[in-house]
């Protein structure tokens, strides 16, 4: 008998028929989804020249071949045979948070089970998995993780593009008839194509992101009546999924939410795992490549960990350049054993010298990679992805190693597990430098999908035999950025580029579906050794203060000036971090005319960071309007003005001071109407308000 389900995660529901046979209809999706009392009795697919049966098309995974002529979700065959696929039986089980539904094809012999994670933070989570059941092998060409029903309408999508350095770059457009079609085939979550869409239609927003390092796939389908179905999953090459009876494939998870802020604290609350259950104070971080690169000198290593102690730092993290004999990037990957010419005594005085001064130590590994020039690749040429009789492409002089054989995840379990046990080591700078290419396994299949499953599984069994260290996700910056690589990582290094003013559309992007508490962002030098940039150092400060704050330069090169004023900067991060991470407390807003804003406020306190990047086109700002937590009659005052006040300001009237200094005081509700009419900026200038309820 058909039946409907009705589920709910926070302000969001799903509403699901399921047929007799079919895939389950996606009845209804959105804030306040009910089921339609005739369904299923007024047809939906009532088309002139349609079949004479009814077969609706705004179902969750589409097949096609019976009548339905969407883009299919799901399809596969057995030597061209079974290449159709016709479910039912529908069953649903729930199991806590997660609600199943499965159903067969006893002809194609193949067994679906779609799990739906309901999370009161308001994202649904879904994810696929199909199972042979009859023998022969069933080649599976496309797995998506689930689907999602947009209203019809003029609609505008949100989506990233960039490169290395250039990471979460915004795009928004309309979506055009027919098919949008994003397909990424890098091998990891990629520079340039995020697995993330924001669709606006109407009054109604939704955001989609599928938690998988590897290749994917997001589809945007037009239905006959307008509506679109959104379907997000993993990527196959040819061949790559072959199902033998009993075998089964499991999607990853597509997430969706309505905005930022679910996913935000989504993340915080059922993505992220901390050692203790909750995540510790984020320690501001120097990270040793910019300062260093490959120049490992042990005297100085150690006198910058007490420069940066000093600093008020607490966390040191030893980059690329400790292992095998890496002067620079052609040799040594895959060789994880210190090498004695730069550290004779191995690490540990160094790592003791920065744990004796209170500091946290981490260490850079790039796990899955190897140089041809490397000991480990001369013992075992066999171990790196490869397809015999193809070109064996290098990036970055380096290969990647066939993480699906297990004894290349067990010997880099084994050189990881070796180091953490012998020294103090609590975080690991865990990088991935190069797309993959040429992704054959042993017997010559590709195995991209298993290499990413096995990426993470050995991240996992790292954690799990080492709870108490943290991993940062970095894939030549922000390359492997997703909640599939976050399930076992507790921070991203959000981009190469530490230059501050790329870095204010960086973090805008990425805090899209990001919290800012797990977003690198570093201090770094002058120029800036992306862009020969120069900017001041509360420009640079004030970009990154927000974020997971850290410093990547030799603090030996900093005048004793400098070193104050980030010293300064980093006791205002650690004073403010609290709010600027507390739950739902902080914003970004999508910038105007150059001008960034961003920031955390609960109904006591609020920091809100202002940046000018490139210099205005206006004469004037718009007023900066906020809607701050707690009564709108409350009055509010500017309590304290850090960064480039006043002299970042052009011409400022004395009401304006007065206003920047507190002495003007204004309610949450004209705040979130009228505003306050800041002053023009300079461009490259920061400031960060901290507003107050006035007294
Ligand atoms: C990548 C990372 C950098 C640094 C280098 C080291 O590019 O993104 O932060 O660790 O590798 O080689």
């Amino acid at each position: 008998m058909p039946s409907t389900l009705s589920l709910s995660a926070g302000p969001l529901s799903l509403v699901l028929g399921l047929p007799d046979r079919g895939m389950p209809e996606i009845l209804a999706f959105g804030r306040g989804a009910a089921a339609p009392a005739f369904w299923p009795d007024v047809p939906r697919s009532s088309r002139i020249n349609g079949m004479d049966v009814d077969v609706p098309s705004a179902v969750l995974l589409p097949v096609t071949g019976l009548g339905a002529f969407g883009w299919p979700a799901i399809s596969g065959h057995r030597d061209g045979r079974d290449f159709l696929l016709d479910f039912s039986g529908w069953a649903v089980r729930r199991d806590g948070k997660i609600t199943v539904l499965t159903a067969s094809d006893a002809v194609a012999g193949i067994d679906i089970e779609i799990s739906i994670l309901t999370s009161e933070a308001g994202v649904f989570g879904l994810s696929t998995r199909l199972s042979s059941v009859k023998d022969g092998v069933y080649t599976l060409d496309r797995c998506m993780a689930g689907s999602f029903l947009l209203p019809a309408g003029d609609a505008t999508a949100t989506r990233f593009t960039g490169m290395w350095g250039r990471e979460f770059q915004i795009r928004r457009h309309p979506f055009a008839p027919g098919i949008t079609l994003q397909e990424s085939r890098r091998g990891r979550t990629s520079h340039d194509r995020q697995p993330y869409l924001g669709v606006a239609v109407g009054a109604a927003r939704f955001a989609f992101h599928l938690g998988w390092s590897g290749n994917h796939l997001v589809a945007v389908d037009t239905l006959d009546d307008g509506r679109r179905l959104v379907h997000l999953g993993a990527l196959f090459e040819p061949g790559e999924i072959r199902l033998s009876r009993s075998d089964s494939y499991q999607s990853p998870v597509v997430y969706a939410a309505e905005d930022a802020a679910a996913l935000q604290a989504f993340v915080r609350s059922e993505v992220l795992s901390w050692p203790d259950g909750k995540m510790p104070p984020r320690p501001v971080t120097l990270n040793t490549w910019e300062g260093n690169y490959f120049d490992h000198r042990l005297d100085s290593l150690k006198a910058q960990a007490d420069a940066a102690a000093a600093l008020g730092i607490e966390r040191f993290v030893l980059d690329d350049g400790w292992f095998g004999r890496r002067d620079d990037d052609t040799t040594s990957l895959g060789d994880w054993i210190v090498d004695r010419r730069k550290y004779p005594d191995g690490l540990k005085p160094l790592v003791d010298h920065v744990t004796s001064l209170g500091m946290q130590f981490g260490i850079w590994f790039e796990p899955e990679m190897v140089n041809e020039e490397s000991d480990l690749y001369r013992a075992h040429p066999d171990w790196a992805l490869k397809v015999e009789g193809r070109p064996f492409l290098r990036s970055r002089h380096q290969q990647v190693l066939d993480l699906t054989r297990s004894e290349v995840a067990d010997y880099l379990f084994d050189k990881i597990a070796a180091v953490l046990s012998t020294l103090a080591i609590s975080y690991i700078k865990w990088d991935m430098n190069r797309d993959l290419t040429h992704v054959g396994g042993a017997d010559g299949r590709a195995v991209t999908t298993a290499q990413t499953r096995a990426t993470h599984a050995l991240m996992a069994r790292v954690r799990a035999a080492f709870p108490h260290v943290e991993i940062e996700s970095c894939a030549s910056g922000g390359g492997r950025t997703d909640y599939g690589a976050l399930a076992n990582t507790q921070r991203v290094w959000t981009s190469d580029c530490t230059d501050a003013l790329d870095r204010l559309e960086i973090q805008r992007g990425a805090s899209l579906f990001l919290p800012p508490e797990i977003m690198g962002a570093h201090v770094s030098a002058n120029p800036s050794h992306q862009s020969g940039r120069t900017l001041s150092l509360t420009f640079r400060a004030l970009v990154a203060m927000a974020y997971h704050l850290g410093v990547e330069l030799n603090p030996l090169d900093m005048t004793a000036a400098e070193r104050t004023e980030l010293a300064g900067y980093i006791a205002l991060h650690k004073r403010l971090r609290p709010l600027l991470y507390a739950p739902g407390a902080n914003f970004n807003l999508d910038p105007r005319d150059g001008r960034y804003v961003w920031g955390a406020m609960t109904s006591d306190h609020a920091a809100v960071f202002v940046a000018q990047g490139p210099t205005m086109i206006a004469e004037q700002p718009e007023p900066l309007v906020l809607r701050l937590p707690g009564a709108p009659e409350q009055m509010w005052r500017i309590a304290a003005a850090h960064g480039d006040c006043p002299t970042g300001f052009i011409r400022m009237s004395d009401g304006q001071m007065k206003l920047l200094s507190g002495e003007l005081t204004f309610s949450a509700a004209s705040l979130a109407s009228a505003g306050l009419p800041l002053p023009m900026q300079r461009p490259e200038t920061a400031l960060l308000l901290e507003l107050r309820p006035a007294p």
